[in-house]
């Protein structure tokens, strides 16, 4: 079973703030994503300790660090997909937009709707093209021709629509793997999303897939939040706009990309960008 303590607003501690509004300050806007204090356990393990992150709109986020710390885990808090792991209890709180997403009354179809996620494996349904990039706006009642609409243009933002017009009643799953990613990109965009949660979407990839995937990332934050998990500190330092260390559950350091790549603050983050573990 769940279980949720949340911390008010008016309860966010006063350094916190600070740290929140400075990170906020350098690009004028409120933050689309927050965690405050926030802490995670599987039955007794501690997963996420005292996580408080302020993730800024239209920008991309990485969050960097060795296996196991946690990377995964606080990426799934975001549309609460850790909610149907047996024994998983949270506290702290975690905000969208400003409004918390642990309180009572969420619509979780609703929240996995503005907030959607890429897994490392291209996992499109065993459908058609078509009607894997249908799937989620039929869910939300678009009529047929809006349905077309929709996933012309959804399969346009990452550049299928072309290869792949002629060929919409092709099983998705005998494309390769880098449509099959876009093909899962596609199906998120078409339910018009606000931010893209994507836990190592290149991984499965070749270094040429990767880097086209990449790019139209670069293109896709202009219009969304993009939160990426990645083992690859060069994909990190190329694509993102802020990058996050997170070590044993902890969030060690986070701040603008460039900065973290040369200034770290923190010498755990030096060491770790150095390659010397993880
Ligand atoms: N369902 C679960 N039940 C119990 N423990 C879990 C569960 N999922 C993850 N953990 C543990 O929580 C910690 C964080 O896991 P998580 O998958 O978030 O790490 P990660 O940083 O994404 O690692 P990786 O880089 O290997 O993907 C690990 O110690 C992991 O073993
Ligand atoms: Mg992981």
């Amino acid at each position: 079973m769940m279980y949720h303590e949340t911390t008010g607003a008016g309860e966010f501690p006063a350094a916190l703030t600070e740290s929140v509004n400075s990170l906020a300050d350098t690009t004028l806007n409120e933050p689309k994503l927050e965690t405050r204090d926030l802490h995670l356990w599987y039955g007794n393990f501690h997963a996420l300790i005292g996580v408080s992150l302020a993730i800024q709109p239209r920008a991309i986020t990485a969050i960097i660090g060795p296996s196991g710390c946690g990377k995964s885990t606080l990426v799934r808090v975001f549309n609460r997909m850790n909610d149907s792991i047996r024994g998983v209890r949270i506290s702290g709180d975690v905000l969208l937009d400003g409004h918390s997403i642990y309180g009572g009354r969420i619509d979780l179809r609703q929240l996995r709707k503005r907030v959607g996620m890429v897994f490392q494996r291209p996992n499109p349904f065993p459908l058609s093209v078509y009607e894997n990039v249908a799937y989620g706006p039929r869910i939300h009642g678009l009529s047929r021709g809006d349905l077309d609409e929709r996933v012309e243009k959804a399969l346009a933002q990452t550049g299928l629509w072309d290869a792949l017009k002629d060929r919409l009643e092709t099983s998705a799953l005998s494309l390769p793997p880098e449509q099959q990613q876009r093909i899962c990109i596609s199906r998120l965009l078409a339910v018009e999303p606000e931010v893209l949660l994507m836990d190592e979407p290149t991984s499965a990839l070749d270094p040429i897939a990767t880097a086209r995937i990449e790019e139209l990332l670069i293109g896709l934050k202009k219009s969304y939040t993009i939160v990426i998990v990645t083992h690859n500190m060069q994909q990190a330092a190329r694509i993102s706009d802020i990058t996050v260390f997170m070590l044993l559950g902890e969030l060690v350091e986070a701040g603008e990309t460039q900065t973290i790549f040369t200034l770290q603050s923190d010498p755990r983050t030096e060491q770790y960008i150095s390659g010397r573990f993880g």
